[in-house]
């Protein structure tokens, strides 16, 4: 099979030790595991690999992996040898490129340099910290359990086996203040990384974090503060040599961008194991069963997890197209637009969201402006 998209896998471990409270990812603390064990994850991980082996190879797909990512959930909070047995696991079934980008997210709180060292011997060569905030009261807010003070000593430990490092930030959590924002800035520039990611905190639906926020016990996030402090991140960040790449992520230069990420927002091809793991396949989409039990019965019985799937029509396709090219710095073909959404360009410039002389180029690429009402611009364009 010839094919100029790449190959990712994403691997889901949905443990945590808690939830916090404004978490609403597919993940489950030991309580809340309905038998199934954390210690058959790899196990239950490499019964999907060889599913998937067999699929690719009946379609003859021999594409070895570019990127790898163990997400979650926490990764961290499995023994070292289930992550890097994994990745040779992965590696057996469909070889990985040389030059692959291979991260696991972590928790502060779950790693020492044993571990991280570890990783990196295992051919793990990125890791993302969920550091979100420098401040201890923020931190109790999110639910966080980490000390901030442990930051600057993983972030080192990791640096020392050989490790990129990414740290993930959340900001505009209730009670957060801009000197509060500040302070996180400056622990990214104290800890000199390449790479940042920065979400405004989202109240999700049904989380405890929601529940709190209508009984009064915190404050909504107010939406124009969240866009001051993603001004004075975007500022901070290029101070320190970050220039942003996607909306939410800062890179030192372009190699040091996720490139797992990336091939997300690229539509190229990945394979999702693990429970409630997406897939995205020549096309079609697929997702698995959520429960670690129904993925442990599914994969155990030979049967494939997937819970469903679809292929999206071409309307869907351009809105998820216009939508992924436009967060990204390249910006979004302006040939690839319909011609109604052409029409939008100059008064989209004229009101500078889009950069005039990207337009000009041929690419819809968002000012500052523009990036802090991307959603209000996609749709003009869709
Ligand atoms: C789901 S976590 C998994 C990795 C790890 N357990 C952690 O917490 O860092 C990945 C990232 O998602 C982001 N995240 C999760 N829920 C969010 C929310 N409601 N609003 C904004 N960001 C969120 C956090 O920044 C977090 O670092
Ligand atoms: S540690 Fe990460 S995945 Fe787990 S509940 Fe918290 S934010 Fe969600």
């Amino acid at each position: 099979m010839s094919d100029s998209r790449t190959l990712s896998a994403y691997v889901h471990v949905p443990y945590c030790r808690v939830r916090c409270g404004y978490c609403d990812f597919n993940t489950y603390t030991s309580t809340e595991l309905r038998g199934a064990k954390q210690s058959d994850f790899v196990d239950h991980v490499a019964a999907e690999i060889d599913l998937a082996r067999t699929e690719l190879s009946q379609a003859q797909d021999t594409r070895e992996l570019s990127t790898i990512f163990f997400g979650g959930g926490t990764p961290t909070l499995l023994p070292v040898t289930d992550l890097v047995g994994t990745v040779s696991n992965l590696r057996q079934a469909f070889g990985i490129a040389a030059d692959a980008e291979v991260t696991v997210e972590a928790n502060p709180d779950s790693v020492d340099a044993d571990y991280l060292g570890a990783l990196a011997q295992g051919g793990v060569n990125r890791v993302s910290f969920g550091v979100q905030s420098a401040v201890p009261s923020v931190l109790a807010v999110l639910d966080r359990t980490h000390n901030p003070d442990r930051v600057p000593e993983v972030v080192a430990a990791a640096r020392a086996a050989g490790l990129a490092v990414s740290i993930d930030l959340i900001y505009g959590s209730p009670g957060e203040t801009l000197d509060d924002w500040r302070a996180s800035l400056e622990l990214v520039a104290a800890l000199g990384v390449d790479h940042v990611s920065a979400y405004s905190l989202i109240v999700e639906d049904g989380t405890a974090l929601e529940r709190k926020i209508r009984r009064g016990e915190l404050e909504d996030p107010d939406p124009n503060l969240q866009a001051d402090m993603y001004e004075m991140a975007d500022v901070a960040f290029s101070q320190m040599g970050l220039g942003w790449y996607e909306l939410s992520n800062w890179s030192r230069s372009s190699t040091t961008r996720s490139r797992h990420n990336v091939a997300y927002w690229l539509n190229q091809d990945w394979w999702g194991f693990g429970a409630g793991a997406h897939s995205h396949l020549a096309g079609r989409r697929w997702w698995n069963v959520k429960h670690p039990a129904a993925y442990a019965q599914r994969v155990m019985a030979g049967e494939s997890p997937a819970a469903d799937g679809e292929v999206p029509t071409s309307s869907e396709k351009y809105l998820e197209d216009v939508l992924l090219g436009t967060r990204l710095v390249e910006g979004f073909a302006i040939e690839r637009l319909t011609p109604e959404a052409r029409d939008e360009v100059p008064a989209l410039v004229a009101q500078g969201l889009i950069i005039q002389d990207a337009a000009a180029r041929g690419r819809v690429v968002l000012t500052l402006q523009g990036r802090l009402v991307a959603d209000a611009v996609v749709r003009r364009l869709t």
